[in-house]
Formats: structure tokens, sequence, C-alpha cells
């Protein structure tokens, strides 16, 4: 008896305790304070919370049960656009480890399947865990930043046309040369009413947000760009950024950040706001084994070819790396008819997919592999980008679907890129990386480990020796 671990149930006696043996489906049954709240304050509250950026705060019963049937709907979505918490990583196909994955297991969305159509119950009062503390509505997805720094303001009327320009340069003020672990973009702004400034984490929606992306660049002392330094592009609802442990990004005493391509769109509302960039930093003495470098593989715009009403069209584009890579970033990029990416790797005969998301243009998400997870790919490796179309109603991003479609760089046009980021390796490290991969994978024979194509093959045997010998 003693070890027996039975779930609580209000109101249940303590002298049939003994009862409890005996088989009770009732005692199994989903409860929000029980199963559900944990699950929300885990996924779903650094967004849906007073203050925060999604439209309604899912903290309390009261507020959670009017949206119970709108939560298994989102949550059921998997990969697809719309679902909730926003990533689309497909888990059956290619490689599965992701640094700051939010996604819910298919336990955890069975389980909010099974409270909701169980009629939402509220459960015992006293299974309700504490509430978490929240620091403020602007909260960092990489923790608290060791460095903040604040662009210039900038406002956008409630309706004018798009505008894309710079921004004037800001020092970061730093008076020692650091490194960058991690970086998070923040749209503040006071799109919400004047009186309360609020913000937008990293993933600050279209809804609220002015800025349709922004590209930010670190400069060094001289005012050049620092090789090898800071930053992603900012998108749309796109999360925070942990660079490779080993490949940290320069920022330098006296350095600046250069706002060179920002492009502001109208949200409906006259809208001030600025620009917060968090910084977390390597330890003082860090110095990175390896120099970072971007990854990019296109479809030509002139090949983008959507046809009013299109749906499931598939564009694809191919590049050759030409140095050994360390892919740490799989950041799929489309526009508005966009609706699922995959990134396809080509060794000589062999292609295999290293990873698929669903896409949906309002959360332009970036995926940053573990270490031990980011694809080897040696130099000559062919990657290939597959994007998928919707050009129909069914797409609710786009403006029109009786409009065909091209290339370009406006919202309505299309791409179809990968925006990743990677370290270029020699021959030499790059061995010693394969070497250390096998050894954390336990890979001793022939065995495909994909992403990684030379981590199962052992050295080529001499065949040609082997058969005279036999
Ligand atoms: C990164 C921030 C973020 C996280 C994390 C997040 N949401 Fe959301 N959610 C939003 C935003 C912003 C919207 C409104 C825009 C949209 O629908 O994409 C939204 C919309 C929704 C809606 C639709 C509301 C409606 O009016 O029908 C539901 C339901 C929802 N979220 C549930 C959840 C649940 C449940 C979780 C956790 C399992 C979660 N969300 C996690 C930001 C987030």
């Amino acid at each position: 008896m003693a070890t027996l671990s039975l779930p609580r149930r209000p109101g249940l006696p303590a002298l049939c305790a003994a009862v409890l043996l005996l088989p009770w489906p009732a005692s199994a049954e989903v409860t929000f304070t029980k199963d559900i709240a944990p699950l929300l304050q885990n996924h779903c509250e650094r967004c849906h919370r007073p203050g925060s950026i999604a439209p309604m705060s899912l903290v309390t019963y009261e507020e959670v049960r009017p949206y119970a049937r709108a939560i298994r709907v989102r949550t059921s979505l998997r990969d697809k656009p719309g679902v909730m918490p926003p990533w689309m990583l497909e888990k059956n196909v290619g490689i599965q480890g992701f640094q700051d994955d939010p996604s819910l297991s298919d336990a955890q969305i069975a389980m909010i399947a099974e409270w909701v159509d169980n009629g939402a119950p509220r459960g015992n009062p006293d299974d309700m865990p504490p509430p978490l503390t929240w620091r403020g509505p602007n909260e960092w997805a990489i923790g608290e930043p060791d460095l903040i720094v604040k662009s210039k303001p900038f406002s956008m009327e409630a309706e004018a046309p798009d505008w894309w320009g710079s921004f004037d340069n800001v020092l970061t003020g730093l008076t020692e040369d650091r490194y960058v672990a991690a970086y998070e973009f923040h749209e503040v702004n006071d799109a919400r009413g004047k009186e309360a400034e609020v913000t937008g984490g990293a993933a600050f929606t279209a809804a609220l947000g002015v800025i349709h992306h922004g590209t930010v660049t670190a400069l060094g002392p001289d005012g050049r760009p620092e090789p090898g330094g800071c930053c992603p592009t900012h998108e749309v609802g796109r999360n925070a950024d942990w660079f490779d442990p080993r490949a940290g990004k320069p920022l330098r005493a006296g350095s600046s950040l250069a706002f060179n391509s920002m492009h502001l769109h109208a949200n409906g509302r006259d809208t001030t706001g600025h620009i917060e960039i968090g910084f977390k930093f390597h330890p003082r003495g860090y110095v990175p084994a390896y120099k970072a470098t971007g990854v990019m593989v296109a479809t030509n715009h002139h090949l983008i070819d959507i046809p009013a009403g299109a749906k499931n069209l598939r564009v694809t584009g191919t590049g050759v790396l030409r140095e050994n890579t360390k892919l740490t970033v799989f950041e799929p990029h489309m526009h508005a008819a966009g609706v699922r990416f995959c990134l396809e790797a080509i060794y000589g005969t062999t292609t295999e997919t290293l990873n698929c998301a669903g896409y949906d243009h309002s959360w332009v998400l970036a995926y940053t592999y573990q270490p031990d997870t980011a694809p080897l790919l040696p130099k000559g490796t062919i990657l290939r980008v597959v994007g998928y179309y919707d050009n129909t109603p069914a797409n609710k991003n786009v403006v029109d679907p009786r409009n065909w479609q091209g290339g370009g760089h406006r919202s309505v046009d299309n791409m179809n890129l990968i925006l990743g980021q990677g370290i270029a390796m020699t021959d030499a490290e790059f061995e010693a990386a394969v070497a250390e991969r096998r050894g954390k994978l336990g890979v001793t024979g022939r065995q495909v480990v994909i992403g990684c194509p030379t981590c199962g093959v052992p050295p080529a045997p001499p065949r040609q020796q082997s058969r005279l010998a036999e």
C-alpha cells in the first residue's frame, strides 16, 4: 500500500482507501487544476498572460474555459500553420533534437483533447499549481540579457504605405571585447494604448507589430561590419537565437549596431516604438573554436511561378556547399503563400531529407539544432530546398488567391530559400567533428546517420588489394 501512488480526488473519504485497489477509471480523469494548468504554464503562458503578445490570457480556469475548444483545435494541428504553441517542425521525418523546442508531445495533445471532450472539468482547486511569476511583459526567451541595446524610436501611422530604410546606428556601449552566445530581437511599441507601453517578445505578431523584418549588423569600432559578427535577420513571429557554443559571435569594445534593412508596415493603429536587442555573452576569456557563416540556398525568383488558386504547388532550388559545413540552424524562408518547406541533402547518388516544417508567414521560425544533432555536411554536398505553396482561400495569409504570384521581395511575392546559419570547417576540423559525433552516437560500423553522411561509413576498404588476396 505504501508504495502505491494514488491520484488525488476531491471529497474522497480516507476510510475508502482499501477500495482504491480496485480499477477506478474516474481517478484518471483529466482536470484543469491537476493536468492542464501546469501544461499551460510551461508551454503557453509566456505569451498567453496579461500584458504579453497573445490576444487572451490562459492563466486561470475562468480565462481558459471559453477557449477550450479552440485550444483543442490549435494544439492538434501539430506541424501545420496555426498550431499552438507556434513550432511547425515535422517530427516524423529527418533530424530530431532542437533547442528550446516548446512543442507538445502526442501524449499532451491527446490529454488536452480528452479534457475538452470530457467537458473541460475544473477539478480539485487544491491541485492548482502555484502561479508563475513573470518579470514583466518584456520577457526574454534567452533569459535576462547581459546587454540590451535600444534603437532610436520609430513611428508608423495607422494606415500608411510600407516603409523601407535604415535607422540610425547605435553604440553598444561595450568597453571590452565579448562573444555573443544568444541574441533576441524585441519590438517594443504602444499599439495597445498610449498609457502603457507594451512589448512583443521575439515572437511579436503582425497584428500588433509594425516591423515586418529587420536586419541588424554588428559594426566594429572602425564602423565596418564585424567579420563573422551578429545578427540573424528578424522576421514577424521569429524566435530567439542561440549560436553554436563553439562559434560565438564577436561584439567589440566601441562597437555599434546598424539597423540597415528595416521594413515597417502599418497595423491599423498609430504606433510608436523602438527595438530592443538582447545579448547573452560567453564568459570573459572565451575564445571561439570556429567561425560562423551563413548558409543560403534559394530558388531563383524568376523560376517561382504560382498560378491563381494553386494548391500543393512544389518549387525547388539547389546549391552546392563549397566548404565542409556544420549547419546549426534550419530556417525556412518563404512568403505569404508558403505552407511547408523541406531541406534535402544530396551526396553523390543519395538524397536525404534533413528536415521538413510547416510554414506560416505570420510565424517565421528558426529551428536551432542541438550541438550534437546539427548536420555535418562535407563540401560538395548539394542542398535542395523544397517549398510547398497554397494560393487558395484555405491559406489565410494570402491576400487575394485570384492573383498569380511570382518571386520577389514583397510578402505578396514569393521566396523559397533556407536562411541557415553554420560553421565552415577545414578538412581536419571536419574529420575531428565527425569522429566526435561518431563517438557520441556510438557508431562503429556502417549505419545511416541522417545529416552526417560520413558518420556511419568507415574508411573505404582497399577493394582491389583484398580481391587479389582472396
Ligand atoms: C510565442 C507565443 C505564443 C505561445 C507560446 C502560445 N501562443 Fe497561442 N497565440 C499566440 C498569438 C500571438 C496568438 C494570436 C495570433 C495567432 O492566432 O497566431 C495566439 C492564438 C491562440 C489561439 C487562438 C485564439 C482564438 O481567438 O481563437 C489559441 C486557442 C491559442 N493561441 C492557444 C495556445 C495554447 C494552448 C498554447 C500552449 C499550448 C499557446 N497558445 C502558446 C501566441 C502564443
